[in-house]
C-alpha cells in the first residue's frame, strides 16, 4: 500500500501490533458500499473513465456477494479492512482496482466506514430495546392491580403496582431509547472528500456521495472530519447508560429472587444451577448485566481517555474506536436479548409481593394523611401516627390490630374511618394524582407506552429506509 517510499518491509512484530484486519474485517459491508459510492462518484466528477468505474462497481459488487454468503472475511494477512477489499478487487478486475483511491485517504474512508457502522449498529440497538420496551410494558399491564411493595433504602415504604414499577422501567430506557437515536444523528455526517486532512484538489461531488450513502449532511471541515470520533463517545456513552440501567434494575430482581423476599421466580430457562449444591437455581443472567455494564461503562471511558490524547488529525490512537464499540456491541446485545428472555418469563408471585407490602407499617402515613385532613397541623399528625406505630410494634400486631381506644386515645374521631383508610388496594386505588401508582392510571398509562413503542417502530423503520445504503439495512431485526 505504502511501498515506494521504504527500502523494508515492516517487522513480523510491528506488523503483529499495528494492524487492524483481525478486528475491522467485521465492517466489510460499510467499506465496500464506501468505496462503491466513491468510485461512482469519482465516474461522474471526470477523474476517472466510466470504464474504469463500472469495472469497480461490477467488481465490489460481486466481491460483497461474495462475502455476504460465506459471513464475511477470513483471516488473511492484509492490513486492514480496506487495503483487503482493495487487493481483492484488483485480483478480480485487474489494473482498475488500483484506480478506486484516487482522491480518498485511508483518513476520510475509515471515518465514514465507521459512521455507516454506528449508524447500523444504534438502530440494531434501538430495536433490540424495543423488544424488552415491549415486554415491560405487557408485564406493566398484566401487573397493574398487582400490590407490591415500594422500597426506600430498601426498607419497605409504601404499596405500590407492580405494573408502576416495570412502567418506571420502560421510562428508564425510553430515556436510553432517545440517546440511542441521538447516537445515530451524531454518526450521520459524511465526511468522504476529507482527504488526509485537507480536502482533495478536484472539484468533487461530496453530497452526492453522502446521498448514496444515507447520510444526511457532509462535514464542514476536512480536518475536523478525520480528527472527530465524537460519534463514537456518543455511542459509547449511550450504551453505557443503557446498561447501567438494565444492571439497577437486574440488583432488584437478584434481592427479589433471594430467600428473603420470594417475590419472582426466574424460569429454569433463564436460571442456572450449582454443581455442587443441587438445590441451587441462581439468577445468573441478572448477575451477569450486573456485570457487564461494569465493562460497559469501563470501555466508554476508556475510550474517552484515549481521544483527549490524539493530536489533529488523525492519529493510529483512532483505531481503537472499532476494538471499543464491537466489543461493546457484542456484550450488550447478547445480554439485552438474555435479559428480555428472563424478564418475560419470570413467574411473580402476588400473594408474597402483598405480604411483604404490609411489613413495616407502610400504612402509617394514612394515619397522618387523614388527620390532617380532619385539621390537625401535618406535623402533630405525623407524631401521632408516629407513636401508633411504636404502639403496635410493642403489642407486636399490625396497625389494624390495634383497637379502637387506641386510636381514640390520638384523636376521637379515628376509629371509624381509619380502618378503611388502611387496606392497602384502597391505598394504592387513591395513589390516583397524574404519574401515580394507582391501578387504573397504570393502565393508561401501559397503553400509551405501547403507542409509544409503535410509533418508535415505525421511526426505526424510516431510519433504516432513509439513513442506511441497501446493504446495510438487512442487518436490522436479523
Ligand atoms: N486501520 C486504520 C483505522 O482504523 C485506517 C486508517 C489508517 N490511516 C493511517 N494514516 N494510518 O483507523
Amino acid at each position: 500500500m505504502w511501498g515506494g517510499r521504504f527500502d523494508k518491509a515492516p517487522a513480523d512484530r510491528a506488523r503483529a501490533f499495528t494492524r487492524s484486519f483481525p478486528i475491522d474485517r467485521r465492517m466489510y459491508r460499510e467499506d465496500i458500499v464506501a468505496s462503491r459510492a466513491h468510485a461512482a462518484m469519482l465516474g461522474r466528477s471526470g477523474l476517472l473513465p466510466q470504464d474504469s468505474v463500472r469495472a469497480i462497481i461490477e467488481g465490489l459488487d460481486g466481491l460483497l456477494e461474495e462475502l455476504v454468503a460465506c459471513g464475511g472475511p477470513s483471516l488473511t494477512d492484509d492490513e486492514d479492512i480496506h487495503s483487503f477489499v482493495e487487493r481483492e478487487l484488483t485480483e478480480r478486475i485487474g489494473e482498475d482496482g488500483r484506480r478506486l483511491h484516487f482522491a480518498r485517504s485511508r483518513n476520510d474512508q475509515v471515518a465514514t466506514d465507521f459512521r455507516l457502522y454506528c449508524k447500523g449498529f444504534s438502530l440494531r440497538l434501538a430495536d433490540a430495546l424495543l423488544d424488552l420496551m415491549e415486554v415491560l410494558v405487557t408485564r406493566a399491564a398484566e401487573e397493574a392491580e398487582t400490590v407490591a411493595p415500594g422500597f426506600t433504602h430498601l426498607q419497605v415504604a409504601q404499596p405500590i403496582t407492580l405494573g408502576h414499577y416495570f412502567l418506571a422501567l420502560t421510562e428508564m430506557h425510553e430515556r436510553d431509547l432517545a440517546e440511542v437515536i441521538r447516537a445515530f444523528s451524531a454518526a450521520d455526517v459524511c465526511p468522504l472528500g476529507s482527504g488526509a486532512l485537507s480536502g482533495v484538489p478536484y472539484d468533487i461531488d461530496r453530497e452526492g456521495v453522502a446521498e448514496e450513502l444515507g447520510f444526511s449532511q457532509i462535514s464542514r471541515n476536512s480536518l475536523d472530519a478525520v480528527a472527530d470520533r465524537d460519534f463514537v463517545t456518543v455511542i459509547l456513552n449511550a450504551c453505557a447508560g443503557l446498561a447501567g440501567h438494565l444492571s439497577r434494575w437486574s440488583e432488584d430482581l437478584v434481592v427479589w429472587a433471594s430467600p428473603g423476599y420470594q417475590l419472582i421466580r426466574f424460569d429454569e430457562a433463564y436460571s442456572t444451577g450449582s454443581s455442587m449444591l443441587p438445590q441451587k437455581q441462581n439468577p445468573d443472567i441478572a448477575e451477569l448485566t450486573r456485570a457487564r455494564a461494569a465493562s460497559v461503562l469501563g470501555v466508554a471511558v476508556g475510550w474517552q481517555a484515549t481521544l483527549k490524547g490524539v493530536p489533529l488529525a488523525y492519529g493510529l490512537d483512532l483505531q481503537e474506536d472499532k476494538r471499543a464499540v464491537f466489543g461493546v456491541e457484542d456484550d450488550l446485545l447478547v445480554g439485552l436479548s438474555a435479559i428480555t428472555g428472563a424478564i418475560a418469563t419470570a413467574t411473580i408471585d402476588r400473594a408474597r409481593m402483598a405480604d411483604l407490602a404490609r411489613q413495616g407499617y407502610p400504612e402509617a402515613i394514612e394515619i397522618a394523611d387523614y388527620l390532617s385532613e380532619l385539621g390537625l397541623p401535618f406535623r402533630d399528625a405525623h407524631a401521632a401516627a408516629g407513636r401508633l406505630v411504636r404502639l403496635a410494634e410493642s403489642k407486636n400486631v399490625a396497625l389494624l390490630g390495634l383497637d379502637d381506644s387506641d386510636f381514640s386515645d390520638v384523636d376521637a374521631r379515628l376509629p371509624g374511618e381509619i380502618r378503611n383508610r388502611l387496606d392497602l388496594r384502597g391505598i394504592v386505588d387513591r395513589r390516583s394524582s397524574y404519574g401515580g401508582t394507582a391501578p387504573a392510571l397504570v393502565a393508561d398509562e401501559a397503553n400509551r407506552a405501547r403507542q409509544r413503542i409503535d410509533w418508535n417502530r415505525d421511526r426505526l423503520r424510516e431510519l433504516v429506509r432513509d439513513g442506511l445504503p441497501q446493504p446495510l439495512r438487512g442487518i436490522i431485526g436479523d
